[in-house]
C-alpha cells in the first residue's frame, strides 16, 4: 500500500527549512533558475505578505515593487478578497452543468466597465490563454488566418501566444511557431498599414505600453491610428491589456487614455486581485456572434477551470474595489509624482539613462556602453535589483525583454511614504554604482556579508 509518507504534507511544507525548500526546487523545479535567484539574495523565504509589504522568516520588512508583474494591483491578501472567498466556500466551485450566477454577472459587470462596445466575455485562467482565446476567435470570426504583432512585445508563452510574441530569444527554441504570423515595429504605422494591407489578417495584437519589453510607450497618436488602420482593412484590433488594465496605467484600461474601442480586449493578473488566476478575453457582439454565435459553434473554445466560482468572487469583488476607491485616479496621481522624482534623480545619477512610464508602471533604464562587455550588458539590471534588495529591502525585477530596464510595478496600494523610500534606495544605490563593474562589487560584497551573517550570526 501507498503510505502518507511519500508526499510532504502541507503542515510540513510550510515549516521546511531554507535548505530543504532551496533543494527540492534545485532537485525538483528549476536548478539554474535556483542559481539565478541565489545569485542576487533572492532566495529567501517569505512567510507574510500585506499590501506592498512582505516580511520574511526572520521578521525582515520589505517592500514589494515588482506587484506579481502586474497581478497584485490591490495588494496583498486585500482582506476583502480573502473575504470573498469565504463568502462561497460552500458554493460548488466547478460544475458546468449549470449556469453560474458569478460568471453572468462578471461578464455582465466587464461589458460594463470595459471600454468601446465589448459585450461577450470568455472566462480562462491567465494572460496567454485570454491571448489564445482571441486570436482563435479572430481567426474564427474573420475567416482569415494572418496575425500581426509588434517586435518587442509579449504576449505570453502558449503556442499561439509565443507565436505573436516578438522576442526571438522565446521562440526560437519551440520553432516552427504559428503560420501566418508577422511582427512589425511597435509605433511603426507605415509597417503596419503595409502588412495589413492585403487584407489576410485577422488581427493585429497589441500592448498599450510594451510591459516585459521594458516599459516601452506608443508614440503620441499612434494607437488610434492603429485601430483606423484596422478598420479599414477588416482587421481586428485586440489590445492585450493583460499588464496594463485594471488601473496600472492610471486608467482603469489603457485604452481609455486615447478613446480607443477595441474588438477584442485580453485581460488577466489583477483581474483575480492577486488571490485566484483567472483571464478573460472580451469581444463584441458582432465579432463573438460571427465566431461562435450558433449551437454548433457555441462550444468551440472552452476551459474547464475558466468561470470558477471562487475565481469569479475574487474578479467581482476587485472591480467593485477598483471602481469604489477610484484606484485609477489615485494611481494616475502617484504615478505622475513618482515618475517626476525619478526623473529629477536621472538627471543626477549618470548610471541612470532614462525613466520611462504611465501610472505605476516604470521603467527605470540603466546606461550601459556600447562596448561594455556582455555580462555587462546582460547583468547589471539584475545587479542593481539585487542591491536594492539585498540592503534596502525592495523587490523589484528587470524587464525579460530589456534586462537593463528595472521595473517599479508596485501594488497601486502603495503609499506615498513606501514610494519615497524606494526613489531614495534607488537614488543611493546609483549613487555608489557609477558602471556595471561597480554594482558587480558591490552585490558580491552585500551577499558575501549576508551569508557570513546567516552562518555565524554576525556580518564581517
Ligand atoms: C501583456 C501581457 N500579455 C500576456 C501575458 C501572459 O500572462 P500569463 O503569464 O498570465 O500567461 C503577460 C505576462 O506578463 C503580459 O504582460
Amino acid at each position: 500500500m501507498r503510505g502518507v509518507d511519500e508526499v510532504i504534507t502541507l503542515e510540513a511544507a510550510l515549516e521546511a527549512s531554507r535548505r530543504e525548500v532551496t533543494s527540492h526546487f534545485a532537485s525538483h523545479v528549476n536548478p539554474p533558475l535556483k542559481s539565478l535567484l541565489a545569485l542576487i539574495g533572492a532566495d529567501r523565504r517569505y512567510v507574510r505578505a500585506s499590501g506592498a509589504t512582505v516580511f520574511d522568516e526572520e521578521g525582515r520588512e520589505y517592500l514589494d515593487f515588482l506587484g506579481g508583474y502586474g497581478a497584485v494591483n490591490l495588494g496583498h491578501n486585500h482582506p476583502e478578497l480573502l473575504a470573498a472567498l469565504e463568502r462561497v466556500a460552500e458554493r460548488p466551485n466547478i460544475l458546468q452543468a449549470s449556469i453560474n450566477p458569478l460568471v453572468s454577472a462578471l461578464a455582465a459587470s466587464l461589458a460594463r466597465v470595459t471600454p468601446g462596445r465589448l459585450a461577450k466575455t470568455f472566462l480562462c485562467n491567465s494572460g496567454a490563454e485570454a491571448v489564445e482565446a482571441a486570436l482563435k476567435l479572430a481567426r474564427a470570426a474573420t475567416g482569415r488566418t494572418d496575425l500581426v504583432s509588434c517586435t518587442n512585445s509579449f504576449h505570453g508563452k502558449t503556442f499561439g501566444a509565443l507565436s505573436v510574441t516578438g522576442r526571438a530569444r522565446y521562440q526560437d527554441p519551440f520553432r516552427p511557431l504559428l503560420p501566418g504570423c508577422h511582427a512589425v515595429p511597435f509605433g511603426d504605422l507605415d509597417a503596419l498599414a503595409a502588412s495589413l494591407s492585403a487584407r489576410t489578417a485577422a488581427a493585429f495584437i497589441v500592448e498599450p505600453v510594451q510591459g516585459e519589453g521594458g516599459i516601452i510607450l506608443p508614440p503620441d497618436g499612434y494607437l488610434a491610428q492603429a485601430q483606423q488602420l484596422c478598420r479599414d482593412t477588416g482587421t481586428l484590433f485586440v489590445l492585450d491589456e493583460v499588464q496594463t488594465g485594471l488601473g496600472r496605467t492610471g486608467y482603469l484600461f489603457a485604452a481609455e487614455r486615447d478613446g480607443l474601442e477595441p474588438d477584442i480586449i485580453a485581460l488577466a493578473k489583477s483581474l483575480g486581485g492577486g488571490v485566484m488566476p483567472i483571464g478573460a478575453c472580451i469581444a463584441t457582439d458582432a465579432v463573438w456572434r460571427r465566431a461562435y454565435g450558433s449551437r454548433e459553434r457555441c462550444l468551440l473554445h472552452t476551459s474547464t477551470f475558466g468561470g470558477n466560482t471562487r475565481a469569479c468572487a475574487v474578479a467581482l469583488k476587485t472591480l467593485e474595489i477598483l471602481l469604489r476607491d477610484d484606484v485609477a485616479a489615485q494611481t494616475r496621481r502617484k504615478g505622475e509624482q513618482f515618475i517626476a522624482r525619478l526623473r529629477t534623480l536621472a538627471a543626477e545619477l549618470p548610471i541612470i539613462k532614462e525613466v520611462r512610464g504611465r501610472g505605476l508602471l516604470i521603467g527605470i533604464e540603466l546606461q550601459v556602453a556600447d562596448d561594455a562587455p556582455r555580462w555587462a550588458r546582460e547583468y547589471l539590471g539584475a545587479a542593481v535589483c539585487g542591491l536594492l534588495l539585498q540592503e534596502h529591502g525592495i523587490i523589484t525585477a528587470f524587464a525579460f525583454n530589456n534586462p537593463n530596464t528595472i521595473r517599479f510595478e508596485p501594488p497601486l496600494v502603495v503609499s506615498e511614504a513606501q514610494l519615497d523610500r524606494a526613489a531614495s534606495a534607488l537614488a543611493e544605490v546609483c549613487r555608489r554604482c557609477r558602471t556595471p563593474g561597480d554594482a558587480a562589487v558591490q552585490l558580491g560584497r552585500t551577499l558575501l556579508k549576508s551569508k557570513v551573517r546567516r552562518l555565524f550570526g554576525t556580518a564581517p
